[in-house]
């Protein structure tokens, strides 16, 4: 399996990578789904979507602001630098690859990745609260932890035990208006320029990766197929069979961290970036 798919890295043009949770569970990021997932714990209803917002925002900021606690104290893994890597090889033998993911700890760009699209938004990111709890206007970075003293010390949301924390605690800006975390929400629909671009790469790639994602959550869920459909072929690294499985050329089960490197047999220069971020000379 491995042989028949490195022939066809070889030969591609165009590689789109699709990435998920899986990607960052070994940098010590919670996964969505399986046995320790966080919609295990935690209701997306009341946690990541408008209406919980505009129901609770100070559980909703509370949620999102441990969850940048957590990544705050993680770090990109062999998984992240094995496709930044790549595509650095690419771009230097005229080739190219785009990253799509539905990560929004940022950790592909802290690695290094270059091309990257953003499905989901990112922790990292803030706006101002519109009608409804939707986004109004444009996102920015802000990476202060926490971003306001009413989020400071509270750990993860308890619904039961906690008392809510007022609305003039949470995070505003400069104009009095309420922020937002700037992710992507159930119920709500992606950027469209964000989609357009993950639309036109998945249409235009002859090899598509799909790397730790259950593949459940369209549109991202459907890039694969699109990708199959139109020719390319379809390669997954997962720990374990997906919904996707069945279209793809090449299936490796396994953990990213370790199978992405050796696959891409970019596993020197995975070990250099990652030297090199542990000595404080790459973003780390
Ligand atoms: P999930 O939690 O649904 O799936 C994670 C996938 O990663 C599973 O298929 C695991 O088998 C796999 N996995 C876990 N550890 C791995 C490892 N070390 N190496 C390789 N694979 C591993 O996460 P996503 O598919 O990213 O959306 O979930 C998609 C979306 O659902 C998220 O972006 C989020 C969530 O609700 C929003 O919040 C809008």
């Amino acid at each position: 399996m491995l042989a028949p798919f490195q022939a066809a890295l070889a030969a591609a043009k165009h590689v789109v990578v699709l990435t998920g949770a899986g990607v960052s569970a070994e940098s010590g990021i919670p996964t969505f789904r399986g046995a320790q997932g966080l919609w295990r714990s935690f209701d997306p209803m009341e946690l990541a979507t408008p209406q919980a917002f505009v129901r609770n925002p100070g559980l909703v900021w509370e949620f999102y602001s441990w969850r940048r606690e957590v990544a705050a104290a993680c770090r990109p893994n062999r998984a992240h630098y094995a496709i930044a890597a790549l595509e650095r090889q690419l771009r230097q033998q005229g080739r190219r690859l785009t990253l799509i993911t539905q990560n929004v700890d940022r950790f592909h760009h802290q690695a290094g990745s270059q091309a990257v699209i953003e499905l989901h938004g990112s922790i990292w990111d803030v706006c101002v609260a519109g009608r409804g709890g939707r986004k109004a206007g444009p996102c920015w970075e802000d990476r202060r932890q926490p971003l306001c003293p009413g989020l400071a010390g509270r750990g993860a949301p308890d619904a039961h035990s906690a008392p809510d924390i007022p609305e003039q605690d949470l995070p505003h800006d400069e104009h009095g208006r309420l922020l937002r975390p700037g992710v992507v929400w159930f119920n709500e629909q992606l950027d469209p320029a964000v989609l357009e671009a993950a639309d036109v790469a998945t249409a235009s790639c002859d090899l598509f990766i799909t790397a730790g994602t259950s593949a459940v959550v369209y549109p991202a869920a459907g890039f694969a197929h699109i990708a199959a459909a139109q020719g390319a072929a379809v390669a997954e690294f997962n720990l374990e069979a997906t919904d996707a499985t069945g279209l793809c050329q090449f299936a490796f089960q396994g953990k990213a961290g370790e199978l992405l490197p050796a696959a891409f047999g970019v596993e020197a220069e995975v070990e250099q970036l990652m030297a090199q971020a542990a000595a404080g000379g790459q973003g780390g």
